[in-house]
């Protein structure tokens, strides 16, 4: 199977939900939720894009030739690039029925793993799907990131209690997701949650726990004392509301608020190498991807998200090659420059 026809398969299967467009950047779905769109407008994911395209690249290409080593540590794990699959839930009311939650789960956590990345897998408000996820991860021997919604106490704590039965090497929270659509439309609320209750989470789990959805550094610097082990710079997609900033355009003073205290990943709108290598320039260890993932499982299952994988690495490789980083530590913000300025 090649990634083009993994793109075919999935335009056939994914219509109406999804089309599948030329470039993934909100436009065509906007304001659709249910469904794979932002919210109201769509700016807090169309501006993504924009703001991408402005960071440009500083090619150098004098020197010797070397073949990129893209690989990292993050959570004990060796990943073979700075890549993670982004948690994706919903599949009924958001996708078409092509996939179950557990048939989508299982492309991105087996798909991850055949491309040596990790896959973060989601929750949502049917029962039933949290739990469902857990046994896919165990069957990959424990290679794949639980996201647990920001339920009220009880929940929580059930939910950490049945991660505790895996050996997942970390698990993460949607903090974002208190004001989420589909959780108010379902009568399943969440709530936001204080630096306090991050520090009980932490405590409670003893493992690395990862804060999804935080914007500013002042937010940054709680996950940070509460124990976060790494944060996701993230609007959800531009899911929770309209009008947000785009996260990468928050990244780097983030970054620099944080210092070395946590891992500080990112998400929204990173749809090639290039736009890796732009995270990275500006302080991330590594992204996230969401959409063209489930693009990429619904046209090709398991094979079309290593593929897609294969295809992001490869290109952060080239993007690499030609702007003299043999190693991700080379990736410095001197490698970009905005433009217009
Ligand atoms: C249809 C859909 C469902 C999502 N479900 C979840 C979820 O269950 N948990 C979560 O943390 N994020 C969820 N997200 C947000 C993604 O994890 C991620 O933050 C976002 O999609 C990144 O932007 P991108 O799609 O532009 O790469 C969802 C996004 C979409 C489009």
């Amino acid at each position: 199977m090649t990634y083009e026809e993994v793109l075919q398969k999935a335009a056939e299967v994914l219509k109406p939900k999804c089309r599948v467009c030329k470039e993934c950047n909100g436009i065509a779905c906007r304001g659709e939720i249910p469904g794979v769109g932002a919210a109201g407008d769509a700016s807090s994911f169309t501006l993504c894009r924009d703001y991408f395209s402005k960071i440009r690249l500083h090619m150098d290409a004098v020197h010797e030739h070397f073949e990129a080593d893209t690989s990292l540590e993050l959570f004990g794990c060796t990943l073979a690039g700075p890549v993670m699959v982004a948690p994706i839930g919903g599949m009924p009311f958001n996708y078409t029925n092509v996939l179950t939650e557990t048939e989508y789960c299982e492309a991105v956590v087996f798909g991850a793993n055949e491309a040596g990345i990790i896959a973060f897998t989601g929750d949502g408000p049917l029962d039933d799907y949290f739990p469902s996820t857990l046994p896919v991860i165990n069957a990959a021997e424990g290679r794949g990131i639980p996201t647990i919604k920001p339920w009220g106490k009880e929940k929580l704590f059930d939910r950490i209690k049945d991660i505790s039965a895996t050996n997942c090497p970390a698990f993460a929270m949607d903090i974002d997701s208190a004001a989420l659509v589909n959780l108010k439309l379902q009568g399943k609320p969440a709530y936001a949650k204080s630096e306090e209750e991050i520090r009980e989470i932490v405590q409670e789990a003893g493992r690395p726990f990862i804060v999804k959805g935080v914007m500013t550094a002042e937010s940054a610097l709680r996950c940070a004392r509460a124990g976060a082990y790494a944060i996701v710079v993230s609007n959800h997609g531009g899911r929770i509301m309209q009008d947000a900033l785009p996260p990468i355009s928050v990244l780097r003073e983030i970054k620099d608020a944080v210092g070395d205290q946590m891992k500080v990943l990112v998400d929204g709108g990173i749809r090639s190498g290039s736009d890796v290598f732009k995270c990275l320039a500006l302080g991330a260890d590594a992204v996230l991807i969401g959409r063209p993932y489930a693009i990429a499982a619904h046209g090709g299952g398991a094979e079309g998200v290593a593929l897609y994988t294969e295809k992001i690495l490869q290109e952060l490789k080239e993007t690499m090659l030609m702007t003299d980083c043999p190693r991700l530590a080379d990736i410095t913000q001197d490698k970009i420059r905005m433009y217009p300025a």
